[in-house]
């Protein structure tokens, strides 16, 4: 293990941000790192809604329950996938582009809130969202308050999440072949 696979199991969801703005010349960066993320026939099926007015975050924090932290980062961000562009792949894509971003926004300093908005109807039409391209989520991003606690989390043991050859073959199986 390395300096960058503890920084991966390190990275934990934010909810509370600091006041301090946050550059957008950064998230265009960060931005154009995501446009580096694996995707099939390099199509670059996505587009990223940077939400900084107020009144917008406002009206997304009122979704649902987990969405609130939208209103207290500075930036939201909206990652949407274009299937027109790449029919077949647009999904895989575009969680590619999606954790890219999120990653590289960890690695400045930020913390990211992830808001469940898939193809959230009202959510779309708030930001104008097209009928024929997908909103996947919306991020809350921001400078992590220092006194934000994580919430506890458990994680499954690699062996809990792996077969070998085929579907159903475990550890313990496929040592008794
Ligand atoms: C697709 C998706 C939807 C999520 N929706 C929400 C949400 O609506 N509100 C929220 O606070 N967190 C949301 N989360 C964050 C998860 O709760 C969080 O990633 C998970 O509990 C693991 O915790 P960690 O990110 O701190 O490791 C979502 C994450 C994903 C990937």
């Amino acid at each position: 293990m390395n300096e960058i696979t503890e920084f991966l199991m390190k990275r934990r969801s934010i909810r509370s941000f600091q006041k301090k703005p946050v550059d957008i010349e950064l998230i265009k960066q960060l931005i154009y790192v995501a446009n580096h993320a694996p995707n099939s026939m390099n199509n670059e099926p996505w587009k990223f809604i940077i939400i900084t007015d107020e009144k917008i975050k406002e009206e997304l924090s009122k979704l649902h329950k987990g969405a609130s932290h939208i209103a207290l980062a500075p930036i939201g961000v909206a990652v949407v996938a274009e299937p027109d562009v790449s029919p077949e792949t647009w999904m895989v894509d575009v969680v590619n582009a999606t954790m890219y971003f999120v990653l590289a926004a960890y690695s400045v300093g930020l913390g990211i809130g992830w808001i469940a908005a898939y193809e959230n109807k009202k959510a779309k039409e708030i930001l104008g969202i097209p009928d024929n391209k997908v909103l996947v989520t919306l991020l809350s991003v921001g400078y992590p308050d220092p006194n934000y606690k994580p919430r506890d989390k458990t994680v499954k043991r690699a062996e809990d999440v792996i077969y070998f050859n085929r579907w159903g073959i475990d550890e313990d199986k496929r040592s008794n072949n």
